[in-house]
This record gives C-alpha cells, structure tokens and sequence, in this order.
C-alpha cells in the first residue's frame, strides 16, 4: 500500500447565536485548510501555519491526529496506514469561539474518510464529530455549511442544514485574549428555571422561523437568550454594552459566538451600515479596556470539502 494525500478546507463556525445553545449554528467564510497524506509506515510529521500555531500540539495529543486514528478505527484501516503527514494552514483564530476545535475534527475525519474511499457518509461523519467534539453546534455547520438546527437524541445526531432567505453580514469582534469553552461551560449552573427554558425554546423558534421564511421584523428580539449569555458576561468585559452598541449601530442583534470570547453581530445587507457596527462595537470594548479587531464574514454555503489543487487557497 503506497502513501495518499488529500487536501481538505472546512469553514469557521458559530454556534449558538443567541437562544440555540447547544442546538444552532452558522458556517462563515473563513477557513482553515489542510493536508493529509496517510503512510504505511508508523510516525507522525505536524506542521502547523497561520493563526496560534504556536499552540497547536504537534504529537499524538494533536486533535486531527486523534479524529483521524478515530475513522481509521471505524473503517478498519487501522494496520493499512500507521502514520501521517499534516500539514495545516490556518486561518481561524484559536480558542476564541470560532469553531477551530471543530474545524480540526472535521478536517482530520473528511479528509481521511476521502484517503480510504468515502465509506461514510456526512451523516456518519457528523455522528462521529459529535461523539468527539461532545456537542452538534459547531462541527455540523462545519460539515454541512449554511444555517443549521441539530438535535441530539438518545446519542443519536441530526441536522437540518438551509440558507436564510435573508442576506445577512456578520461582524465578528476578535478581543485579544483566549477563552477555553471548557472554563466558559464551567460557568454555567447545572439546572436552569423553567421559565427560561420557555425564552431560549421560544426565541430559537422565532429566530429559526424568521431566518427560514426571511421576516426581518421577526428577528428583533429572537437573539435573546437566557440560559447562558448571562453566566458567561463576567469572563467578557462590556459584553452587554458592546451588544447594545451593535444594535443601536443598526444590526438586528448581537451574540456571544459560541463559548466566546468573539461576539457576532448579524448585520442586514440592505442597510448598509457594517463598518459602523464594526466601530460601534470597537469602541465599546474600548471602553472596558478590551481591544478587539473585526472580521467582515458570510455565510459558507457548502461546509468541509476536497480541494482539488487549483482550488487551494493557501500553500501548506
Ligand atoms: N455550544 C457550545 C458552548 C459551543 O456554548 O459551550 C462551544 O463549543
């Protein structure tokens, strides 16, 4: 058996987006890429470019490493490719609720998947990311792109994946520190009151309705949350404020983006106010001595794919 290569690219993603916790999810126009090449012989060569390389670990503790070895398990493959090759040019910033852990299991289990012949499916693959990443929010809109809705059931995943009939801009606000979702989850109460199961039920239903049918009036108030935005403010300095300075810039509403720290603000095309957002949200955070720069982002419509070569945006 000789040595295979893929090349893999896999959007950003941000999960939650208000009232979805743990539910709802976007894939935006950022991305990290990715090669593989799978050996026979055993040994394991990572090099890491681009955003927190630094901290990317380049041993058996690197997580496309551990989702690959995950798939070559299931696949049987085990004894047929002993080693591999990685090489990740990377474009997401780390640790910063963007989705990069999510972005690494996925880019580690599609482009193995592809080197042994595609024996399982996006689904398959989705089930396989949640069983790693502990939660369906940010590898299924890694996985499929667009706006998704994922559910959990007895361990069992499923996702609805579609495009909002609304074009909306995010603004995403990167602060300058790193926050672990493992500190950010350890925040959270254990039991919440039934009353703001009703809010989050109620308002991700709104927002996913509203998206869906493209209402923008319906989204006024269908980024609330209640069940952990409010637990996690203390780790965020100004986060309340920087919300209110987004909105009253003219976005519909803004958003821890997953576990944080970035905060999202979604932004209709139409009125053409993105860079006053950006600034309004900038000087917010200012002014609680947090500095953070913007990323202008879309909607990725297509999640994880195979580059072929003239498709690479980045040389590895
Ligand atoms: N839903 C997750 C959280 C996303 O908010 O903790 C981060 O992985």
């Amino acid at each position: 058996m000789n040595e295979r290569s893929v090349r893999v690219r896999v959007p950003a993603t941000s999960a939650n987006l208000g009232p979805g916790f743990d539910a709802l999810g976007i894939a935006c126009t950022i991305y990290n890429e990715m090669t593989l090449t799978l050996t026979p012989e055993p040994g394991l060569n990572i090099v890491a470019r681009g955003e927190g390389a630094a901290y990317i670990p380049t041993d058996a503790r690197n997580i496309v490493w551990k989702s690959i070895q995950y798939l070559l398990q299931r696949a049987d493959c085990m004894d047929e490719f002993r080693g591999a090759k990685i090489r990740m040019s990377n474009r997401i910033p780390l640790s910063r609720g963007l989705g990069s852990s999510a972005t690494a299991i996925v880019a580690g289990l599609t482009a193995a998947n592809a080197i042994v012949g595609n024996p399982f499916s996006r689904h398959d693959l989705l089930q396989l990311a949640t069983d790693i990443e502990g939660h369906p929010d940010n590898v299924a809109p890694a996985i499929y792109g667009g706006f998704t809705v994922n559910t959990v059931t007895d361990n069992y995943v499923e996702c609805f994946s579609f495009l909002p009939r609304i074009l909306i801009h995010f603004v995403v606000m990167v602060p300058d520190f790193y926050l672990s979702t493992k500190s950010a989850r350890q925040v959270l109460p254990s039991e919440v009151p039934m009353k703001d199961a009703i809010f989050n039920i109620s308002h991700a239903s709104m927002l996913t309705a509203a998206l869906a049918r493209g209402s923008e009036r319906h989204l006024e108030n269908a980024f609330e949350d209640a069940l952990h935005q409010n637990y996690r403010a203390p780790l965020i300095p100004g986060m309340f404020d920087v919300f209110a300075a987004a909105k009253k810039a003219g976005a519909y509403g803004a958003v821890l983006s997953g576990a944080g720290p970035c905060l999202i603000a979604f932004v209709p095309e139409h009125r053409n106010c993105t860079e006053e957002v950006a600034a309004a949200m900038r000087k917010a955070f200012r002014a609680h001595d947090v500095d953070a720069r913007p990323l202008h982002l879309h909607l990725d419509t297509k999640g994880a794919r195979i580059l072929r070569r003239k498709d690479s945006l980045v040389r590895g």
